[in-house]
């Protein structure tokens, strides 16, 4: 069968995803597909054929011509992180024309895109905790004394839709939150301020195949830096990552229920990653968010969590290309 491995993207996640898109490259499985690199960007979408030449893709039908032979596809592999490919709006298209993709649909990751109404969807599942927080939209007047009065410090302030800690700051004092807002709000028109909650910093992979949730063994970061930032997510050694991470049976388990049941409510497809946090003394799980196209860079989470499975990532992949055909 032969499948587009979609990547690029409008967002500065689309290094990111290039990188992704290599690993998926190299490690789809070859006896069984075939693959051909789509690369988005604003003004062009195209495949790069063996000399280097680009052919631009007809978004009519979403088809290449190579050699004067029209190529069309049996599926997505999206790897786009962020806008357009986790947003929902390149899943829209490919429901238009007809190809199966191996993400979730529109409106899950429309929705999972945006940390705020996320948290609202899946805030009374039960043993599920969220971070008090507040949703700011660009130009409202009053923002930043709002933070002020209505949060306590420390906090962390985020564009709503971004990703990788793009434009994200932590603010440990009031002199510092108009210089967070204005950062975030150079990545978006919503941002999102959440309160700092002590603990330990956790993400977790799940996928469905037929009616199974597969839970996959949380990695726990253990970060040096003030946050998992954007070079402690990327730069192998920054971050001590450990997978399984240090969890008691009961803690697991109860991460495990969690995380299934966010899956569900959300209605989710394909690999997602959920982030969260074991608060410190109450043990309680704090939601951060949920990645509905999570990395597949040589140091991403997700690998490690499937091969800690026993399983190869290679395997991993087939599962979930066959899975958007089901
Ligand atoms: N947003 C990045 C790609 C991740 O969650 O892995
Ligand atoms: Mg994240």
């Amino acid at each position: 069968k032969r499948i587009a491995l979609v990547t690029g993207g409008f967002t500065g996640e689309s290094v990111v995803s290039l990188k992704s898109a290599a690993v998926v490259e190299t490690q789809i499985d070859r006896n069984r597909y075939d693959v051909y690199k789509i690369i988005v960007e604003k003004s062009h979408w195209y495949y790069t054929g063996q000399g280097g030449q680009k052919h631009t893709v007809d978004l009519n039908d979403f088809s290449v011509l190579v050699n004067k032979e029209k190529i069309t596809f049996d599926g997505v592999f999206n790897i786009l992180h962020g806008s357009p490919g986790e947003d929902g709006k390149l899943a829209g298209y490919f429901d238009m024309v007809g190809i199966p993709y191996t993400t979730c649909d529109p409106l899950t990751s429309a929705i999972t895109m945006n940390k705020g109404y996320t948290k609202a969807i899946i805030q009374d599942i039960e043993g599920l905790h969220v971070a008090k927080s507040l949703q700011l939209f660009k130009n409202t007047p009053q923002n930043t004394q709002r933070v002020i009065d209505e949060l306590s410090l420390p906090y962390f302030v985020k564009p709503n839709n971004g990703g990788s800690s793009i434009g994200m700051s932590k603010v440990k004092s009031e002199g510092e939150v108009q210089e967070a807002l204005d950062k975030a709000f150079a990545e978006d028109n919503q941002v999102l301020i959440e309160e700092f909650v002590s603990g330990r910093e956790f993400s977790i992979g799940m996928y469905k195949v037929d009616d199974d949730v597969i839970v996959l063994p949380a990695t726990e970061i253990v970060s040096s830096k003030e946050f998992f930032d954007f070079e402690a997510k990327y730069t192998a050694g920054v971050t001590e990552e450990i997978t399984p991470g240090r969890m008691t049976e009961e803690e697991v388990s109860r991460v495990k229920a969690v995380a299934e049941k966010v899956y569900l409510k959300l209605n989710c497809k394909g690999a997602v990653r959920m982030d969260y946090f074991l608060e410190q003394n109450t043990g309680k799980i704090f939601f951060i968010e949920i990645n509905t196209v999570p990395g597949q860079t040589e140091t991403s989470l997700i690998s490690q969590q499937v091969r800690a499975i026993g399983k190869t990532v290679k395997e991993f992949y087939t599962e979930i290309i066959e899975e958007m055909w089901k």
